[in-house]
């Protein structure tokens, strides 16, 4: 299946839409759409610059396309409410936020599993960009592990109390 990877969008190329990052209907928040879109970026030079480390790039490429892929088709559209929720506001769409929230609710141990690949796959371009004394692979694997973290300890969990929340909301 052909993939289009502009901006953060890393889904396929008939379902998405370059200029917003949405696809099926779904969209992230923009700052964590500009945060994907320079991880591509980044990563998209590293797979040029030659030798292991583009090799180690690749292995993290097609880890992480995938996992891009179900982020932003369930697991980070539904912190989109969270602002309006804090405002005692319910997005029009909650039903769908929350069949979402359940969706990466269900998910969460393979999504998990899926950053420790990665994490192993960065390990092995850290090694190489440094012994071919290229910074950027340094730079790149630790900023996509910060990424990572950010995820587990904050974004995966808010996203899961948005469907949890809806929940009770509903009640
Ligand atoms: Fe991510
Ligand atoms: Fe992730």
């Amino acid at each position: 299946m052909a993939m289009l990877v502009v901006g953060s969008c890393w889904v396929p190329a008939q379902s998405c839409s370059a200029a917003t990052g949405t696809h099926q209907g779904q969209s992230v928040p923009s700052s964590v759409e500009t945060e994907h879109r320079e991880i591509n970026e980044r990563l998209s030079k590293l797979l040029k610059a030659g030798g292991d480390t583009a090799r180690a790039a690749q292995v993290v490429e097609t880890l992480l396309r995938p996992h891009f892929v179900k982020e932003e088709q369930f697991a980070l559209p539904p912190l989109r409410a969270l602002s309006q929720l804090a405002s005692d506001q319910v997005p029009g769409d909650a039903h769908e936020l929350e069949r979402l929230a359940d969706q990466l609710a269900r998910e969460l141990p393979g999504m998990l599993a899926e950053h420790e690949k990665i994490h192993g796959a960065l390990r092995r371009l850290q090694a190489a960009a440094k012994k071919e004394g290229k910074p950027e692979g340094v730079q790149f694997a630790q900023a996509l592990s910060a990424h990572a973290a950010m995820e587990e300890q904050v974004l995966y969990p808010a996203a899961v109390l948005v469907g949890k929340y809806l929940k009770l909301k509903a009640r």
